[in-house]
């Protein structure tokens, strides 16, 4: 079991869910085995609480850490900024600077606000839309966070959220008489769409979107969200705090030419530190002044520094370009492998974010034997893999020579009819779930 497992033991019993985060629970990947907390990172390996050390070819910091961990660049930039005092009671000059690059970046953009997570940078630029619009209806899809707003989905069918990410999100202790507010829809689902517009007419005040997640968006989805938006004053709010700065240097509505009322960013923006932006055009972002809208975090310096060095090397180094190539060939190998052995799989995802899923009757089971079969030779692993700048050429090579050996494994557990039996633990969550 090792320290990491005992010490997990101990969390649960002290933090409720054992995490703060629903993707980091062990549960997630490999119950009861799982290394579960990490002593050091560098680049992409990661060392668990026994000193043992894995190559991370799963979600690298759940997709904070595109440069990979513990970047010299972005460590150092942080650094400054902690000898220079992290916080005090005048503001941190950095802010201003990232303001001027994200603007520069996204040109349709006048103004920024900042926190530090997604979920609240969503629930801000939420309360922003509405103000704006003066409706409280949103219509979304894809996964946006914790927030209330969000949520709420869930209070008219506890299967609203299904769809979108993450299953079996429970909206206990949501206000009830939020229901009927946030309502979805599919990505690529245009006749979909404009027929909740239709029956929505008139309460409508938001759109939230990620501008992808998956496939790409089909002709005329955008353009007809763009135009349905323009035409009935809502606000659209896109939300890059995944797919920025995986496919494009920026959020990858740039490279769809879709221009909404404000974007998201998170995680990936600041490599590791705390730090989320909400970019938006002067018209929407000034009414953030006539609703109180202010955290006093949300003013350290280390999170803008961060963001600055990150986006900055980012565009130095053209990491979009490598994180393409590299979860290209990550999925062109499962594919490969699959063949090989015999084994049917889906791949999906777009290349820097890839995912396979096995299409047999009891996925999970499958899934939960390729990490931990994985685990065994060394390697952090799940069905998707989140490509970093820190993962170079060899990586992928050694990870593919153990995926080989991982799919021979797990096609002898399919063939024997009963793949359970090769567990070494129970299976894996594929969703969210109480822990016990
Ligand atoms: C698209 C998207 N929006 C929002 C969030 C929430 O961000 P955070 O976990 O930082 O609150 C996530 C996190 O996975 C995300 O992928």
């Amino acid at each position: 079991m090792g320290k990491s497992q005992d010490l997990y033991l101990k969390a649960k019993k002290l933090i409720p869910g054992g995490t703060q985060l629903l993707s980091k629970r062990p549960e997630m990947f490999l119950p009861g085995l799982w290394p579960a907390y990490y002593s050091k990172s560098s680049g992409a390996e990661i060392w668990d609480l026994d000193g043992k050390k894995y190559i991370d070819m799963s979600y690298m910091g759940i997709g904070a850490c595109i440069l990979g961990y513990a970047d010299k660049d972005v460590d150092k930039a942080a650094k400054a900024a902690i000898d220079k005092g992290s916080l005090t009671t005048l503001n941190a000059p950095e802010e201003v600077e990232l303001a001027e690059l994200l603007i520069k970046l996204h040109p349709w953009a006048d103004m920024t606000r900042y926190t530090k997570t997604g979920g609240e940078a969503m629930a801000v630029a939420v309360r922003i839309a509405r103000a704006k619009a003066k409706k409280d209806g949103i219509l979304f899809c894809g996964y946006h966070g914790w927030h209330d707003w969000y949520l709420s989905a869930n209070l008219a069918s506890d299967r609203s959220l299904d769809g979108h990410l993450l299953p079996g999100l429970n909206p206990l202790g949501v206000p009830r008489s939020l229901k009927g507010l946030a309502l979805p829809f599919a990505y690529n689902d245009t006749e979909g769409f404009l027929k909740l517009v239709e029956a929505q007419k008139g309460k409508i005040g938001v759109i939230v979107l990620e501008s992808i997640r998956n496939d790409a968006p089909k002709k005329g989805f955008l353009e007809t969200i763009r135009r349905t938006a323009t035409k009935m004053g809502i606000v659209v709010v896109v939300d890059e705090i995944t797919a920025g700065w995986r496919l494009v240097h920026g959020g990858a509505h740039l490279l769809f030419k879709f221009e909404p009322d404000i974007a998201v960013f998170g995680k990936g923006i600041s490599n590791g530190y705390p730090m989320a932006a909400i970019i938006g055009k002067r018209e929407v972002m000034e009414v953030a002044q006539d609703s109180f809208i202010s955290s006093t975090y949300w003013t350290d310096r280390i999170g803008p520094a961060a963001a600055i060095a990150a986006i900055k090397k980012m565009a130095q180094k053209k990491v979009s370009v490598h994180l393409i190539s590299t979860g290209k060939k990550v999925k062109q190998g499962w594919l490969r492998l699959a063949a090989k052995h015999g084994l049917a799989i889906h791949v999906g995802g777009m290349d820097p974010l890839g995912h396979f899923r096995f299409e047999y009757e009891e996925p999970l089971v499958l899934k939960t034997l390729f990490t931990q079969f994985m685990l065994e030779q060394g390697f952090l692993a799940t069905t998707a893999f989140y490509a970093s700048y820190a993962h170079k050429a060899t990586h992928v090579v050694q990870y593919l020579k153990a995926a080989d050996k991982a799919f021979a494994f797990i096609a002898q557990a399919v063939c024997s009819g009963e793949p359970r039996k090769y567990l070494k633990g129970t299976v894996c969550h594929g969703g969210f779930k109480r822990l016990t």
